[in-house]
């Protein structure tokens, strides 16, 4: 199965950082945002990536592609592990790019891939939502998908005041995490909203998600919204929601950007005991 990372959005939210870097390549501990998603994508077996890029985006490419310039400057001085560690991240996967020449929405950014999914299913995974668990996330949406022979979101419960941030699925329990879609609205009020299962990032589409983005207008903020799509599929073949294990973050937003390096630095030996006695120090001090 071939995966999709839409990566092409201006990340207004994460301003001014985001003026001249896109958000896919802010760090966390020590690796950018972006390689953590495909790093999710290649242990759950995929080698095939598209990454959708747009203007300003070109450290994505490079950050992928093999740097001679280092690489023959670690040789010259035989630091051997820190060129295998470039070299990895330049072999990771077969990564392919193809540029949203405006920020039209999600569903907009998706559309530009179908060329590249020519007719297969695929998987989406959010270039700017990091998800830690044990089994990769879109891992455990694979297995569902070929399991049902249908599309699977991932989803996870959000704090009722949090909804109007999300898309919100209507959904009718299946069993413990999966249920199967009957509505869901891009970012409801808390009035509105029909649950608190929140869209997480994490998607296996059939491709007749295709056809129902080219048919959906304009959306909430002025953008194709990759929610109204999924409506629309909805109403033509089942669509799944699967409570998946781990935990999301979303990079675009600052204080889970400050959350996501913590949780990251406490998940690394190297660093986990400097952290937690800094932490310890700062709280009493405070
Ligand atoms: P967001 O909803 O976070 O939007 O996109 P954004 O525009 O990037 O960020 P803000 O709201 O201005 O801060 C979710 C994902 O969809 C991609 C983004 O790069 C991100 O990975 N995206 C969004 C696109 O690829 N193209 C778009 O037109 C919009």
């Amino acid at each position: 199965m071939k995966a999709v990372i839409p990566a092409a959005g201006l990340g207004t939210r994460f301003l001014p950082a985001t003026k001249s870097t896109p958000k896919e390549m802010l760090p966390v501990v020590d690796k950018p945002a972006i390689q953590y998603v495909v790093e999710e994508a290649v242990r759950a077996g995929i080698d095939d990536i598209l990454i959708i890029t747009g203007r300003g985006k070109q450290s994505i490419e490079d950050y992928f592609d093999i740097s001679y310039e280092l690489e023959s400057v670690l040789k010259e001085r035989n630091d051997f592990e820190k060129l295998e560690e470039m070299r990895e991240i330049s072999d990771m996967a077969d990564i392919h790019y193809i540029r949203q020449k405006k920020p039209l929405g999600l569903g907009h950014a998706i559309l530009c891939a179908k060329k590249h999914v020519d007719g297969d299913n695929f998987a989406v995974l959010l270039g700017d939502d990091i998800i830690f668990s044990e089994k990769p996330c879109i891992g455990q949406l694979i297995e569902k998908f070929d399991e049902l022979n249908s599309s699977v979101i991932g989803v996870g419960e959000v704090p009722a005041e949090w909804v109007e941030k999300y898309g919100i699925v209507d959904c009718r329990a299946v069993d413990t995490r999966l249920c199967e879609i009957e509505g869901i609205v891009e970012k409801p009020s808390m009035d509105e909203a029909p649950s608190n299962l929140a869209v997480m990032g994490r998607y296996v589409f059939t491709p007749d998600i295709f056809e129902c983005i080219d048919e959906t207008g304009i959306g909430k903020g002025g953008e194709i919204q990759l929610t109204d799509a999924i409506k629309i599929l909805t109403e033509r073949q089942k669509v799944y929601a699967y409570r998946f294990e781990g935990r999301r973050f979303d990079l675009g937003d600052k204080t889970d950007w400050l959350k996501t390096n913590v949780e990251a630095a406490l998940n690394r030996e190297e660093f986990r005991d400097e952290m937690i006695k800094f932490m310890k120090e700062k709280i009493s001090r405070e």
